[in-house]
């Protein structure tokens, strides 16, 4: 599948809140195929050259449903400031088993390849995640103990497997209310 921001379902598609299935494994041929296309565009979108000529918009994470496919897949890169790969999933089937009650949020807020209006505010998320699922990277099942950016990251994309968007958790009457209780991320 060609991926880029022409073919990337946006939030005026009712299709973004479709609710995704978990996923048969093995994963068929088809499943594999568009899970590595998406892990491809999450490294090529942060590589200035190709995000340009191919119409990229730099992510950290997509998830199969901003491609219309409503199936519990997504794709998570976290490169260093030199672009080496800190952090690498393509996970199937991921699920949240435990979260810290401590919150933690992105100072600059989130983003998302499916939201193009500007959404300001803080976004709530736990400080801390345990996931598990498998993983077409290692080809294993994976437990991951994610903490700081990689939870906030892992959790705005297991949200899309229920059609919600990081702006739903932005308040409404008080988008940048600051909670002395939670950690902020730089
Ligand atoms: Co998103």
């Amino acid at each position: 599948m060609i991926i880029n921001n022409e073919t990337i379902i946006k939030d005026s598609d009712p299709i973004i809140r479709k609710r995704s299935s978990d996923v048969a494994l093995p994963l068929s041929e088809e499943d594999r195929k568009l899970l590595l296309d998406m892990h491809k565009y999450v490294y090529d979108s942060t590589i200035e050259e190709i995000a340009e000529k191919e119409n990229l918009r730099p992510a950290v994470g997509i998830s199969a449903i901003q491609l219309g496919v409503p199936k519990k897949m997504t794709a998570i890169i976290l490169k260093d400031s030199e672009g080496n790969v800190e952090t690498e999933y393509a996970l199937v089937n991921p699920k949240i088993i435990s979260s810290s009650v401590e919150q933690a949020y992105l100072k600059n807020g989130e983003g998302c390849l499916s939201v193009e209006d500007e959404h300001e505010g803080y976004i709530y998320r736990s400080a801390r995640c345990k996931v598990k699922g498998y993983d077409l990277i290692s080809d294993k099942d994976v437990l991951i103990k994610a903490e700081g950016y990689l939870a906030i990251v892992l959790q705005h994309e297991l949200d899309h497997f229920k059609g919600v968007l990081f702006y739903d958790h932005i308040n409404k009457k008080d988008p940048f209310y600051e909670d002395p209780d939670a950690v902020c991320i730089e």
